[in-house]
């Protein structure tokens, strides 16, 4: 093993979902590839001091103060992966973390904060073992970034990411892999409306169980493997009006679930559907590309081409800043560094 104390931070980012996760199968495997686009402001700095002991221990702080509950779950976490690591049994781990981002605001600090935790546990990993470079190094961050939390493995890269096997034994449900997309699609900006900041009465965890039983899942399955395999070629050849399209009937079809779920549920708020009218009354009015998604919150990501931004931004300061309790202003990021 390295030799210890072994100290490492990590700055990792949040990330937007185009195709989404929702609904998993076995050890955090995906019911369906999905497809995000990684930010740049909204991120977590995660410090990791592992050093020994006689037992795992882990004692966490976020933004400087003990934070009990997380502290359980990323123990938990932690202990699931001592089959594959025995070593973790014999460590103390501090966790200092810290997020660019308020909580609360539809943007996942999950992502953000596992992606750096499992990419500073993959750093330890690899100090004691031979490098097998970057490729190997990002893999295995993801996967172990996969199994604290699904959406996760796809912020250890920056830019468009996939997950999730899409045929021809393209891409992988274990871990996620970066994809390219045509040089028009590498400056979309996000802007958050937050228009409720309180915490959301379902969780993820919940609605993912309730898509095992849920009369529609194999249709929404279906409906997102179809638009994955209409948006890859749509962001290949830079098609924003078909991305786009695709973009809003996910978000519509993720709530659309929670909705109709055995235990159904709301998290859409009225402001939310008035900023939706809005923003397609915006779009056909000015024909500029702004289109919406949701994360399973009433917050809205919008998303547009940075050439667009100056009328975009006055659109979002006049109509829709009455709507919003806080806005933040986002971007595709390139991913998570040292730090
Ligand atoms: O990774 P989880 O368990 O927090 O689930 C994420 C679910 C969505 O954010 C709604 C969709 C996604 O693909 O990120």
């Amino acid at each position: 093993m390295s030799s210890l104390p072994f100290k490492v931070s990590w700055c990792s980012p949040s990330n937007i979902a185009f195709i989404k996760y929702w609904g998993k199968k076995g050890p955090q495997l995906p019911s369906n590839p999905s497809l995000s686009m990684s930010l740049k402001e909204c991120h977590t700095k995660t410090t990791i001091l592992f050093s020994e002991a006689s037992a795992l221990k882990v004692d966490l702080k976020l933004d400087g103060c003990r934070e009990d509950k997380f502290t359980f779950k990323i123990k938990n976490y932690l202990e699931s992966l001592v089959g594959e690591y025995p070593f973790l049994n014999h460590l103390q781990v501090d966790i200092e973390t810290h997020n660019t981002f308020p909580h609360g605001t539809g943007i996942a600090s999950s992502a953000s904060g596992l992606s750096a935790l499992a990419l500073g546990l993959t750093d330890f990993i690899f100090s004691f073992q031979d490098r097998r470079g970057d490729q190997d190094f990002f893999q295995l961050a993801s996967s172990l970034a996969r199994r604290a939390s699904g959406s996760a493995c796809r912020s250890v890269y920056g830019g468009f990411v996939t997950w999730g096997e899409w045929g021809n034994g393209v891409g992988s449900d274990l871990f996620a892999d970066p994809i390219d997309v045509h040089s028009s699609l590498k400056n979309l900006r996000d802007s958050i409306i937050v228009v409720d900041s309180k915490e959301k009465s379902v969780s993820s965890t919940s609605g993912h169980g309730q898509m095992t039983q849920h009369f529609f899942s194999e249709a929404r399955f279906n409906q997102a493997k179809f638009h994955f395999n209409q948006i890859v070629p749509a962001m290949k050849t830079g098609d924003f009006e078909v991305v786009g399209r695709i973009l809003e009937s996910e978000a519509l079809s993720l709530h659309a679930m929670m909705l109709t779920s055995p235990s159904p549920y709301t998290l859409l708020k009225p402001s939310t559907l008035k900023a939706i009218e809005m923003i397609r009354q915006f779009r056909h009015d000015s024909q500029i590309g702004l289109y919406f998604t949701l994360d399973a919150g009433p917050n809205l990501h919008l998303i547009y081409p940075e050439s667009e931004a100056s009328k975009v931004l006055t659109f979002i300061q006049h109509e829709l800043t009455p709507l919003a309790e806080k806005i933040i202003h986002d971007e595709i990021g390139e991913g998570p560094f040292r730090c």
